[in-house]
């Protein structure tokens, strides 16, 4: 039997719904179909009112078809409808063209930065980077560098003991003896690090404070090597007019020992506070590796030559960043920690 022109005039409607539904885009669009297909005058409306005039025999089948029509449609359109408005809730609260919301970042820390800094010009220099335990024996704090027991020069630093035979390392010079036991010449490190004595706070004291630690063995290296390289990390981190000096001094593992200065930055070497009138800053202690030193860890002092240093981290920022009390680097105080 062929199929009724009522029957294939409701297939036709089902198809254009399905054709128009797909391309529904937003709330107006649906509306558009819905008045279309489900308006009073609409397509369906419209077919209802056909069947009433269609012979007996295609009523039932046309109207149980249209009535099925209708109910799909009605459903699909609400269903849209519904989902057209949750999507349209969704956007409303987000504005993709706003900037988004920056979470909080720290900031480097002016002591890791400067300790950054002095390491990359050594290491530019050749040297790398060698470490040590912060909790040391007193054999390589100080037995191994020729401070032995009951030498005056224990008194220079105020040691905080462990035990009898164990320090908190008081600074990084026993690092030189590790490397130096573990590595042949030629020997060119840096040890950055913690240190600690035994201080009572003040402006320029800390009982935790850091030190990056210099030490070059090979044939033939002098004390005017020691001076080109302390010259240059000088000249790298406060610019070509700094000036530097080296005043005679004393330190066991070192012969002959100086302690050096950097032009005050502060006052442009005029002398202010921070210099005490002088124009300089010490910065920490030097000098060409003590045979004695050699000898603990087994390298031999006729064919080899040394020098070492100390730096003072602590005292190297001050001078960079114009900071009057040491204290500050400790305390965390954002306000001061932001200026960075
Ligand atoms: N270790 C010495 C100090 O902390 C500094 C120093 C290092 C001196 C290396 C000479 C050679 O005071």
């Amino acid at each position: 039997m062929p199929e009724s022109a009522l029957i294939a005039a409701i297939r036709k409607i089902d198809d254009e719904f399905r054709g128009r539904f797909d391309q529904v885009c937003d709330a107006a669009s649906l509306e558009q179909v819905r008045i279309d297909f489900l308006g009073r005058k609409g397509r369906i409306s419209r077919t209802f009112e056909s069947i009433g005039s269609a012979p007996p025999e295609e009523k039932k089948e046309a109207g149980r078809l249209l009535n099925e029509l209708k109910d799909r449609v009605q459903s699909a359109v609400a269903e849209k409808a519904a989902s057209v408005k949750a999507k349209k809730a969704a956007g409303a609260s987000f504005d993709p063209s706003l900037p988004g919301n920056t979470p909080p970042v720290g900031r480097v820390h002016p002591l890791t930065s400067v300790m950054r800094r002095i390491k990359s010009c050594f290491q530019h220099m050749g040297f790398s980077v060698a470490q040590g335990p912060e909790v040391e024996t007193d054999y390589y704090n100080f037995e191994a560098l020729n401070i032995p027991k009951g030498h005056p020069a224990r008194d220079m630093q105020d040691t905080l003991y462990i035990s009898d035979s164990v320090v908190l390392r008081t600074h990084t010079s026993p690092v030189q003896v590790r490397v130096m036991e573990k590595t042949k010449p030629p020997v060119r490190i840096i040890a950055p690090g913690r240190v600690f004595r035994r201080d009572t706070p003040d402006a320029s004291h800390s009982p935790v404070f850091h030190q990056v630690e210099g030490l070059c063995v090979d044939e033939n290296v002098s004390f005017s090597d020691l001076k080109g390289v302390i010259l240059a990390l000088a000249r790298e981190l406060f610019g070509s007019d700094m000036k530097i000096r080296f005043r005679p001094s004393f330190f066991p593992f070192t012969e002959p020992s100086a302690e050096y200065d950097f032009t005050c930055m502060i006052c442009r070497g005029k002398g202010c506070r921070v210099c005490k009138n002088t124009g300089w800053v010490e910065i920490s202690g030097a000098g060409m590796v003590n045979p004695e030193v050699f000898r603990f860890v087994g390298i031999d002092s006729e064919r080899f030559t040394g020098y070492a240093f100390g730096m003072g981290v602590e005292r190297v920022a001050m001078l960079l960043y114009e900071v009057h009390d040491i204290r500050l680097f400790y305390e965390n105080d954002v306000r001061f920690l932001y200026q960075f």
